[in-house]
């Protein structure tokens, strides 16, 4: 175990936002973890992971948790499947890396996604066309209040587009440390979302192939949180109805969008873009020049720049489409 008191924050959040918390604790194991919830009673708490989905917007006046369990086991395998368990500080794209090289698929499409383990099942992070949720089997997670392990099926994890349980009725209750994931020794290729065929064209299809394209494609769009402060996607796709649906498109017929089972999905960054908004800065905060969608600290933003530039882009989207779009980042 490791405890630092008054600890800065700015390393644990990749905004880049320098602010403190009363105390950092990180564990290394699930009895490390039963050990400190008796004293985890009464106190304010945040289980962070890599921080790549946080803005601090103030000093927190409790108890940073963050997990230093690691290790890629196999539980179980055949000829066509393994089943890993995995801790839950190991760094996504590291696991990714891994199984791509033991020629295990499933999570290719995943490459370069910021961001611990843990916190990937919590989330359920998707990109081009996969989800977490497509591949895992089962979350271990201790509770923060009794200290009891538990393991939640794939089903009980309730997971949705960006949704799990653990960020709604049971937010804030349990740790995630150990996530179970099924992936595929025969390589399944899912490359029908955007561009990828297209990144496709010359290479030969293979997982490993795959994961370079994203790389790619990510590279291209996506600001590096290690050079360029940002937490991804700022906003989730909103879905809007079927009537707003034929409305929308109506008026704008090149609108992109994808149909789900409660209505349309209709790309934020779309959104944000046609509202005028890709590329300006208010202070140091900026809507990302290559995708709308993200949202940059230019250096030295507070959180207040960036919350402020975050309400004028949903108060125009508003405004020009009616439609809302609510923030994916968690403001802590
Ligand atoms: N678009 C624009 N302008 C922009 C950005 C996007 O017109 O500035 C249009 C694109 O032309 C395209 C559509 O919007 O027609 C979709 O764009 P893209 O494929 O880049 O995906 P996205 O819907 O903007 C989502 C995820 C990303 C993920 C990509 C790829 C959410 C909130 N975001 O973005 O996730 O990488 O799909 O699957 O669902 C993240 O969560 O941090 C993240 C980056």
């Amino acid at each position: 175990m490791h405890r630092i008191k008054n600890f800065s924050l700015k390393n644990n959040n990749t905004f880049g936002i320098d602010c403190r918390a009363a105390e950092f604790v990180e564990y290394d194991s699930v009895e490390d973890l039963q050990t400190l919830v008796p004293e985890l009673q009464g106190k304010n708490v945040l289980h962070v992971g890599g921080g790549s989905n946080l803005l601090f917007t103030k000093d927190f006046d409790g108890i940073v948790l963050h997990s230093r369990i690691k290790g890629v086991d196999i539980v179980e395998q055949t000829a066509d499947e393994v089943l890993v368990r995995v801790g839950a500080a190991v760094v996504w794209d590291e696991l990714v890396d891994y199984a791509v090289g033991q020629g295990w698929s499933g999570i290719e499409n995943l490459s370069l996604i910021p961001g611990e383990t843990g916190a990937a099942a919590v989330q359920n992070i998707g990109a081009y066309g996969t989800e977490v949720k497509d591949v895992i089997e089962e979350v271990e997670a201790v509770s923060l209040s009794t200290g009891e392990l538990r393991t939640f099926s794939n089903d009980e994890c309730q997971y949705a587009y960006r949704r799990s349980i653990f960020k709604r009725e049971l937010k804030g209750q349990y740790a995630v440390v150990y996530v179970r994931l099924r992936l595929s020794k025969v390589f399944n290729p899912n490359t029908a979302y955007g561009n990828i065929r297209q990144a496709m064209e010359g290479r030969e299809l293979s997982a490993a192939n795959v994961r370079q394209a994203i790389i790619d494609i990510r590279n291209a769009k996506l600001p590096d949180p290690k050079v360029t402060g940002n937490a991804g996607s700022f906003f989730v796709n909103p879905v809007v109805t079927d009537e707003q649906f034929r409305q929308l498109q109506a008026d704008y017929p090149n609108m992109p969008y994808y149909k789900v089972e409660n209505g349309y999905k209709i790309p934020a960054g779309w959104l944000i873009e046609q509202a005028g908004w890709k590329g300006r800065s208010m202070g140091r905060a900026a809507v990302h020049d290559k995708q709308a969608l993200v949202i940059v600290n230019l250096g030295g933003a507070d959180a207040d720049e960036i919350v402020r530039l975050s309400e004028a882009v949903r108060a125009d989207v508003m405004e020009k489409f009616g439609v809302e779009i609510k923030p994916e980042v968690n403001f802590i």
